[in-house]
């Protein structure tokens, strides 16, 4: 069974899809992770990242592994280093190209394939698994999803001041949803949550409650 999970940065999809997929003893993909970490192997080879030609070349010696919890690019931990602001800011250039997408859908495709899977991204339900049995679309207002991102930095000692947060995520969210290549829209059939006024706990809730009931009808 698959469960998608899409929405926009600081909505707390990862939180969310990492304890619903504990509550439901499922596997959890981070797919922005994989973006990220081709991103970091695209600005390590110095790589236009523009340029679809050379982002081949960053593919073909692309190899990542994802044990829980952690990323490892090529033999290498960057599990802390995809999270930094360097990574985070060139994500999306790398994320409009239609060759790293292309590659990154067959990867999650294959990892999915024949699991229980919790998979969390922006085009989960709608381009990678248009068949999931159960899609979630999550938002939150963009002022509470920048300071819940302010904070997140802070905690991995980044101080950056609010107001610089909220116009890279501004930049980050049009760009997402006005990206020719599977932009991030909800599929029709995913259900929108909003979870300004909700906390984690009543996220997943209410997601598990969902999956469960599906599971019960059969699908
Ligand atoms: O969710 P995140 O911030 O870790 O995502 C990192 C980048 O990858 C961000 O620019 C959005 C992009 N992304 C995407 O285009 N499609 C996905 N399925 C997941 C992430």
């Amino acid at each position: 069974m698959i469960i998608t999970i899409d929405g926009p940065a600081g909505a707390g999809k990862s939180s969310a899809a990492k304890e619903l997929a504990r509550r439901l003893g499922f596997e959890f993909l981070d797919t922005g992770a994989m973006y990220r970490a081709v991103t970091l192997a695209a600005l390590r080879a110095g790589a236009s990242l523009s340029d679809q030609a050379a982002l081949e070349k960053v593919m073909a010696d692309f190899r990542l592994e994802m044990p829980p919890g952690r990323v490892i690019l090529n033999n290498e931990d960057v599990t802390r280093e995809i999270r930094a602001g360097p990574v985070t800011a060139a994500s999306g250039a790398v994320a409009d190209s239609p060759i790293v997408r292309r590659l990154l859908g067959e990867m999650q495709r294959q990892i999915a394939a024949g699991r229980n899977m919790v998979s969390e991204g922006r085009d989960q339900g709608t381009i990678i698994f248009p068949d999931a049995e159960c899609k979630f679309f999550l938002i939150a207002d963009p002022l509470e999803r920048a300071r819940r991102r302010q904070r997140d930095m802070a905690g991995r000692g980044e101080v950056v001041p609010w107001n610089e947060v909220l116009e890279a995520q501004e930049l980050r969210d049009s760009r997402d949803r006005e990206r020719d290549l599977a932009p991030m829209i909800p599929a029709p059939d995913a259900i929108l949550l909003d979870s300004t006024q909700l906390t984690l706990e009543q996220v997943v809730e209410r997601m598990e409650q969902e999956v469960r009931r599906r599971i019960k009808r059969g699908n």
